[in-house]
C-alpha cells in the first residue's frame, strides 16, 4: 500500500514539470538591430579592426581624457589575472614598450588601486577602419 502511494505521488510530481506552458496574452516584442541591416539578412562579415601601428597612441581630444587603446582589448580582466596589467604596469611597461598606467591608478604602496582594475570600463580600443554605429559629432574645437 505504502510503495503504491509513492508511485502515485511520484507520477503526480513529473507530470507537475512535464513543461506544460500555460497561455500568456503578452504582445509580442520587435526586437531591433543596432546595425544597418534586417536581424535576418544575410550580408557581407564586418571588416576586421585594424589598429594603429604598435608603439602609436591616439591623440587626445580632451583633457584627462582616459587614452584610447590602440590596439586589440581582448585581454582577459578576471578576478585572478589582469591581462592589462601584464604590459602596463609600472613594473613591466618599460620592458613591453608601453606607457605605464596613470600615477591616479595607483595605492601609496604602488600597487594598482583596486577601483581601476576594470580598464575597459574607461578605456576603449579605437580602430583605424571603423566608421561609428552611432552619428557622432563631437568637437573639442
Ligand atoms: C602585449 C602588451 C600589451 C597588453 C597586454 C596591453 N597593452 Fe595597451 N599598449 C601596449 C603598447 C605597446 C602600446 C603603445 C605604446 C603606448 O602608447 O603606451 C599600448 C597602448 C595603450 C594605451 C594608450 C596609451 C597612451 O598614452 O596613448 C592604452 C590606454 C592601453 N594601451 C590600454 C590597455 C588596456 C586597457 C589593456 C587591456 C585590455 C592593454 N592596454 C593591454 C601594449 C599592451
Ligand atoms: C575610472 C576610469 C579609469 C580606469 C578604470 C582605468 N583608467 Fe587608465 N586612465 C584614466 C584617465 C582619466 C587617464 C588620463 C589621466 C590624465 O591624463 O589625467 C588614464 C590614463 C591611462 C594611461 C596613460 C598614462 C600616461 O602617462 O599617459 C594608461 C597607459 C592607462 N590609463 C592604462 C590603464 C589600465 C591598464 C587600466 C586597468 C588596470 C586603467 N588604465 C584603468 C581612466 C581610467
Amino acid at each position: 500500500m505504502k510503495k503504491l502511494f509513492t508511485a502515485a505521488a511520484l507520477v503526480m510530481a513529473l507530470s507537475a514539470c512535464s513543461g506544460q506552458q500555460t497561455t500568456t496574452s503578452a504582445e509580442p516584442v520587435n526586437v531591433m538591430s543596432l546595425g544597418q541591416s534586417e536581424i535576418t539578412d544575410i550580408r557581407a562579415a564586418d571588416a576586421v579592426a585594424v589598429y594603429p601601428k604598435r608603439g602609436k597612441s591616439i591623440e587626445r581630444t580632451f583633457v584627462h581624457q582616459p587614452p584610447m587603446i590602440p590596439h586589440k582589448a581582448e585581454y582577459p580582466i578576471t578576478l585572478k589575472k589582469n591581462g592589462c596589467m601584464s604590459c602596463h604596469s609600472p613594473a613591466k611597461a618599460k620592458r613591453m614598450k608601453a606607457t605605464q598606467i596613470d600615477p591616479s591608478h595607483l595605492l601609496a604602496d604602488a600597487k594598482l588601486n583596486n577601483e581601476y582594475y576594470n580598464c575597459t570600463q574607461c578605456h576603449t580600443p579605437q580602430a583605424e577602419n571603423k566608421t561609428e554605429l552611432v552619428e557622432n559629432d563631437f568637437s573639442n574645437k
